[in-house]
């Protein structure tokens, strides 16, 4: 299993912190944003990753983590993502890199209390598909959410005004090879970007997509509100406030 952060985009809802640096590098409580994302995975037992990133500081990335020696890892893959396409056009960037092997996805604006482990062996051992990580938000609207019939998700709406349900769907996702039949069929939303909901939607539809509902606490940090509150988290989780 490799592992593949997404680490482009321009940062634009968080100007001007975002002016002269990506949103992955500003700090949340004693560390740069980038590395709950790594710490994440590493912690997870993946050792072959890529960093997708974008924008003008992208060799500030390399400067910070340089072969990821810090982090126990012998070597880092970097790739460049031009523009702000979307998670989805950042994701098909790691066509190449996982030579199709399965991968774990993560956004590198995401951080997570606990490890991801269990959820990684879960999906090892249902051979194929893909597999997502909810989590109960009392602000669903500004996520991906999922509606859900029984125990099973039929489908995963965008950033709706009503929300079906009161779950977010992180920004953790597993997936096998075919992830990037499917991205290479995906148009551009409403916003102009290529969906990472789009993908979902496609296993779900295949019937190949599973879930798990994660324990402990999970947040983006990808506005300053969120920001605040990752910062606010990782100080608790430091016995500090
Ligand atoms: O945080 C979880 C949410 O992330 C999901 O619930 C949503 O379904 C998903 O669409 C996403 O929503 P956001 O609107 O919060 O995504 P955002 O545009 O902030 O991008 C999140 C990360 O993805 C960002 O930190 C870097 C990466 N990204 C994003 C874009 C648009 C890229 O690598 N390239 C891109 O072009």
């Amino acid at each position: 299993m490799k592992g593949v952060i997404l680490a482009g985009g321009l940062g634009s809802r968080m100007r001007p912190l975002t002016k002269i640096t990506n949103k992955h590098l500003l700090p949340v409580y004693d560390k740069p944003m980038v590395y709950y994302p790594l710490e994440t995975l590493v912690e997870a037992g993946i050792t072959d990753i890529l960093i997708v990133t974008g924008g003008n500081n992208a060799g500030d990335f390399l400067r910070l983590l340089g072969n990821g020696k810090e982090f126990g890892l012998q070597h880092l893959n970097y790739t460049y993502q031009e523009g702000e396409g979307g998670i989805a056009e950042a994701l098909s960037l790691a066509e190449f890199f996982s030579d199709k092997e399965p991968i774990c996805v993560i956004l590198g604006d995401n951080i997570l209390e606990n490890s991801i482990k269990e959820y990684i062996h879960e999906f090892k051992r249902q051979g194929g598909g893909a597999r997502i990580l909810l989590k109960e938000v009392p602000d669903p609207q500004r996520f991906g959410v999922p509606v859900i019939a029984g125990e099973r998700i039929i489908r995963i709406e965008e950033k709706p005004t009503q929300p079906q349900s009161n779950y977010a769907v992180i920004g953790v996702y597993m997936y096998d090879p075919t992830v990037f039949d499917i991205t290479r069929t995906l148009k551009p939303s409403a916003r102009g970007e290529l969906e990472i909901t789009d993908v979902n939607n496609h296993y779900i539809e295949q019937g190949t997509m599973r879930y798990n509902i994660i324990h402990g606490w999970w947040t983006d940090a990808g506005t300053f509100e969120s920001l605040l509150r990752a910062t606010n988290l990782v100080a608790q989780q430091h016995g500090i406030c």
